[in-house]
């Protein structure tokens, strides 16, 4: 097998830095949006073998050193009674939003293999598919992001009935966050057991919370989702954006590796964070509908501030934009790659 990104994640050295994209078998690839106009998201996410193809195709075409499983991290929420539609070019879209205190205390708790066995299914499959090509990530929503979009309805720029309620309804937010903590731990528990190599905790929309408001309303529920995993060997990495003041607080909330935006230099987020544990990140994703130059530059910027520690996975600090051009893709995996090999440094 590649090993690549799991010794990065151990912080032990290789023979180059792994690399590998969030939303890297999304729209930007061809491959993919020829599926895609036969099926939708979810079909692809509930169809095995469509989802193991869908998962792999990034390895096959860009040559990354992991592969993300093919999912949504509003898929468990199906399994708590919540109805939603993802939307193109939107997001996920909740039919009724969870505004008033009653709803919460509707939701039922995840019964993983239960309510997503198709997940679990296409978990085998793909490891199936990837053989020892590279390791398999598993992943689920934080509490925080997923509560957002409970209610929100939708994606928000200001997060404002969210936190009116985290506020003004402690109770009702104490509620909410627990089950879905809970809910997320078993889940993630489930796909390790079902093979996972990895796990990556999104909580996307934290940053938009200052550190003490995330030490009492987000850290103990992150927190207890990492919990699940304690006697799992797998690396756990905690990704969020716009957490440059928070990450102390996200690294006693648990993880092994942690992912920041381009928001912070890379190497002020690792001091800040503590040398201990692994980092990921951090290129703009804007910078890759540059030219190849632009792209380098930026690149290398980023490999020297790591300079020669160990521990790095080299990622955007968010999901490929749609439009990015694949070839620009392909050829920041291969940059990484040289740029990075021992003889460097
Ligand atoms: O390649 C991969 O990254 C694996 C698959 C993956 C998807 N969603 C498939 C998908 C992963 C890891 C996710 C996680 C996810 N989903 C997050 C956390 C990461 C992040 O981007 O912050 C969030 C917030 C969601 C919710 C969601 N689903 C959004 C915001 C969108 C984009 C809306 C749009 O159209 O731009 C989706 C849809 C979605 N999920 C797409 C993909 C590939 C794109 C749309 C499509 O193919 O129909």
């Amino acid at each position: 097998m590649n090993n690549r990104f799991i010794r990065a994640c151990r912080r032990e050295r290789s023979d180059a830095t792994p690399v590998w994209f969030m939303r890297q078998a999304g729209r930007f690839l061809p491959e993919y949006r020829k599926i895609r106009n036969q099926h939708s998201l979810i079909d692809i996410c509930k169809n095995p073998e469509l989802c193991a193809e869908v998962t792999t195709l990034p390895v096959d075409i860009l040559d990354v050193d992991a592969a993300i499983l093919f999912a949504d991290i509003m898929l468990p929420l199906e399994g708590m009674g919540v109805k939603f539609d993802i939307t193109d070019g939107v997001g996920p879209v909740i039919s009724s939003s969870l505004g008033d205190p009653e709803r919460v205390h509707s939701l039922s708790t995840l019964e993983p293999d239960s309510d997503l066995p198709y997940v679990m299914e296409a978990i085998s499959v793909t490891k199936k598919l990837l053989g020892s090509r590279v390791p398999l990530i598993g992943f689920c929503g934080a509490p925080f992001t997923l509560a957002s979009y409970l209610i929100e309805g939708h994606a928000t720029r200001d997060f404002v009935k969210t936190k009116k309620l985290m506020y003004n309804d402690p109770e009702t937010w104490h509620v909410l966050m627990d089950k879905l903590s809970t809910s997320m731990g078993m889940y993630l528990k489930a796909q390790v057991d079902a093979g996972v190599d990895a796990v990556q905790v999104f909580d996307s929309w934290v940053g938009c919370l200052n550190p003490a408001d995330y030490r009492t309303y987000v850290l103990p529920y992150s927190q207890h989702v990492f919990s699940y995993l304690r006697d799992r060997a797998v690396p756990r990495i905690h990704f969020g954006t716009g957490t440059a003041t928070m990450l102390p607080e996200m690294r006693q909330a648990g993880g092994d590796v942690f992912s920041v935006d381009w928001r912070i230099p890379i190497d002020v987020a690792w001091q800040k964070l503590g040398y201990d544990v692994a980092i990921q990140g951090n290129l703009d994703p804007a910078v890759l509908l540059g030219e190849g130059d632009l792209i380098k530059a930026k690149t290398a910027d980023i490999l020297n501030r790591v300079g020669n520690r160990a521990g790095h996975i080299f990622n955007l600090g968010h999901g490929i934009l749609p439009e990015t051009p694949k070839e620009n893709v392909r050829q920041l995996v291969e940059f990484v790659h040289e740029y990075s090999k021992p003889e460097r440094i």
